[in-house]
């Protein structure tokens, strides 16, 4: 059967909303902006060829393990749920990352979701001619906030039943970017997804500073150009004034938190304007645009079990900087 893929978008975030919260975050005491603002057309761009960078450790680690381990990793998928899976891919950006598991996991139905649908358009079409008898949906939406799928999406296509097996794939250690307790939520939401989910997630390890820091501040300036991006966005987005000449990246490990932070700092004192608003930056005043927490294996499986999860296996690169988790149960 010669099939085509189906998409849906749900809630785009409007461009107001993305607007409030960017004033909203401009006037707190510590600045902040949500790291949404990255993933522009140039942004995204700038992030896949973080990927490629020499220090940029997380990308082609996970990629080697799940290269290694992917026999071992698609046996115990099979061992954890009764029948091909329904594969919702969290992020699935070019869905290269779960088109590698097709001839592993020879899932039912391939559910490809992110922030837009539109996004997914091509490369779902492209893929479907590679694989042409497999099921496949585009989904656009903003899971950070919450994760919930309609019925139809997931629903068998002739009975209307809820899918019998379902493998959440949240691949790329993006669960790093959210704060614990809505790291939880979010474990939690993708379990409820389907009855008996199972969950394939990567995630970055804590390790030395010498490794993590070059990740986030690269000799190319990589990642500085992906942080500055979001204040280009905000002149377009808010109206705003922003001389990127004035600031400069920064990256910081807070040990407490376990959390790499990325900042833009003032270069010098500066007052920036907005359509509806003003702020004075004091030098070396910081907005806070990024979290990205390095977990424990313990302190994931932790989460992982107070997320629901009863079953839970993992794989590690010989450094242990890296690791894929599946849980069940
Ligand atoms: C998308 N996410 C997993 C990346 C990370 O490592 O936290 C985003 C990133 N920020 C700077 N470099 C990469």
């Amino acid at each position: 059967m010669l099939r085509r893929p189906t998409f849906l978008q749900i809630d785009p975030p409007s461009r107001d909303t993305l607007a409030d919260e960017a004033d909203a975050g401009l006037r707190a005491p510590q600045a902040w902006l949500s790291p949404k603002l990255f993933y522009d057309a140039l942004g995204s761009r700038l992030f896949d060829a973080i990927t490629e960078l020499p220090e940029y450790y997380p990308t082609r680690t996970e990629a080697a393990l799940m290269a290694c381990h992917g026999a071992d990793i698609a046996a115990a998928v099979r061992s954890a749920l009764p029948a091909a899976p329904t594969l919702v891919d969290l992020g699935a950006g070019n869905c290269t990352k779960a088109a590698a598991l097709f001839d592993l996991l020879r899932p039912a139905h391939y559910v490809a979701v992110d922030i837009s649908a539109d996004y997914l358009r091509n490369t779902l079409t492209c893929l479907q001619r590679e694989y042409p008898e497999l099921r496949m949906s585009g989904v656009g939406m903003d899971f950070s906030v919450r994760l919930a799928l309609p019925g139809e999406v997931l629903a068998h296509e002739r009975t209307g039943a809820a899918p019998q097996s379902a493998l959440i794939f949240y691949p790329g250690s993006s669960i790093g970017n959210f704060d614990p307790p809505e790291a939880l939520r979010l474990l939690r939401e993708a379990r409820a997804l389907a009855p008996g989910a199972a969950l394939l997630i990567g995630v970055d390890l804590v390790k030395p500073l010498e490794v993590l820091l070059p990740a986030y501040d690269d000799a190319l300036g990589v990642t500085a150009a992906f942080n500055l991006n979001v204040l280009r966005r905000l002149n377009a987005l808010l109206g705003a004034d922003f001389d990127l000449a004035d600031w400069q990246h920064e990256a910081r490990f807070n040990a407490a938190a376990s959390r790499i932070e990325m900042h833009l700092a003032a270069r010098t004192e500066v007052t920036v304007r907005w359509r509806g608003g003003e702020r004075h930056f004091r030098a070396a005043e910081t907005i806070h645009t990024e979290n990205s927490y390095k977990w424990t294996v313990e302190g994931f499986a932790a989460l992982l079990a107070e997320a629901g999860f009863a079953q839970r296996r993992h794989w590690t690169d010989e450094r242990s900087w890296f690791a894929v988790f599946l849980a069940s149960g």
